[in-house]
């Protein structure tokens, strides 16, 4: 073999390599059954998200003393919002931070505010307010004027 033909050999076996890392880590083939949204609602009162987080269309008990940021879910969203970032938003905040807040407010440089709950939120109780939480989203289409040109 010559030493091209071996690097070319080479150079594709490492890329090839390579994307079986990647697939590995995919998110593909991922899917949680069906919750109990009722179910979700309890969660959501029990562990307190209501401190932090207020829903459009529903009303928590006041929390004395609990400091804002107040960030909203629910609501109108220009895009829906799917499970799988309702999930990822509630077992690692940090990855994409909630838009539409200033940075400072909703996190501390980058990594965000929002407790992690992964060493005791149940894989039930988190199924159960994805699906509490999802019904609050609406898409809004924001008006587009049409301007004929001649
Ligand atoms: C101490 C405050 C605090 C508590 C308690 C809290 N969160 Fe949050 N949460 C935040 C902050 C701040 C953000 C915005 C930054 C981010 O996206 O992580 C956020 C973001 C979110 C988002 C994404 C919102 C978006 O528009 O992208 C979801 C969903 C959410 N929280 C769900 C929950 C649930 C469910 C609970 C309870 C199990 C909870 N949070 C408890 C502070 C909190």
């Amino acid at each position: 073999m010559n030493i091209r033909l071996f690097l070319l050999v080479l150079l594709t076996s490492l890329a090839a390599l390579g994307g079986c890392e990647a697939d590995r880590m995919s998110e593909k083939g991922f899917s949680l059954p069906p919750g109990d949204a009722m179910r979700g609602r309890e969660a959501f009162l029990y562990m307190h998200c209501y401190e932090c987080h207020s829903i459009d269309g529903e009303s928590f008990p006041k929390v004395p003393g609990a400091e804002p940021p107040f960030v909203e879910l629910g609501g109108k969203v220009s895009s829906v919002k799917t499970y799988g970032e309702l999930v990822t938003a509630i077992i690692n905040p940090s990855h994409k931070l909630a838009e539409g807040y200033p940075v400072d407010t909703v996190s501390n440089d980058g990594t965000s505010r929002m407790p992690v709950y992964n060493g005791y939120m149940t894989v039930q109780e988190l199924i159960d307010i994805v699906m509490f939480l999802q019904p609050h989203y609406e898409v809004y289409v924001p008006p587009y004027d049409y301007r004929i040109y001649p």
